[in-house]
């Protein structure tokens, strides 16, 4: 079956949302650095753009994670599937993330990378979908607020797909294919 993608966010707009995160970090951390951690696949897009328009000096760290599977879903349990390079003992990090959807994953994350010792901790996520949350999370900077759509692009799948677009978008079936 073919798909469409509906513009929800065009790149435009993305663009400048970016830019904005981006001085609103280089203005909170004046006279400091930031450490930058992407989780993979997703954030690499944003985070790229992000670090771009950061102005105090940044270092770069990646990590994968994936969820255990559907029976252990509640416990909120996430699998590293490839941790940090570096230590982030002292660190200001930034945990760099495509979108907070139920929380699991983050909340799981920021309570594991707590305890390593950073300086400082916060979450930055290009988008947020507050209406799926399950589990708390504090979210320190939000690129934009959507509704409860599966969204793709900047980063975001579909079947590994689209992540390459640079605006945000919805997968939509397309009628005619069907
Ligand atoms: P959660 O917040 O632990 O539920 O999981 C968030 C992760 O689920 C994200 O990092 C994405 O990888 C994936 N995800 C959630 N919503 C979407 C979406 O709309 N499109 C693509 N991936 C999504
Ligand atoms: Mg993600």
């Amino acid at each position: 079956m073919a798909e469409k993608i509906r513009v929800m966010i065009p790149e435009d707009k993305v663009d400048a949302r970016i830019k904005e995160i981006g001085e609103a970090i280089s203005k909170q951390y004046e006279g400091e650095e930031v450490h930058l951690i992407c989780v993979l696949r997703g954030g690499s897009f944003f985070m790229c753009e992000l670090a771009k328009r950061i102005t105090v000096p940044v270092t770069l760290d990646f990590m994968s994670v994936s969820s255990y599977g559907m029976d252990t879903k509640s416990s909120g349990v996430v699998k590293i599937v490839k941790d940090l390079d570096d230590s982030i003992k002292g660190k200001n990090v930034i945990v760099v993330e495509d979108v907070v959807d139920s929380g699991r994953t983050l909340s799981y994350l920021l309570d594991m990378l707590k305890d390593r010792g950073p300086k400082s901790l916060r979450l930055c996520t290009l988008l947020d979908k507050p209406e799926r949350r399950v589990v708390q999370v504090h979210v320190d900077y939000t690129g934009f607020e959507i509704p409860d759509e599966f969204v793709v692009g900047y980063g975001l799948d579909y079947a590994q797909k689209y992540r390459n677009l640079p605006y945000i978008g919805v997968v939509e079936l397309d009628e005619a294919a069907k």
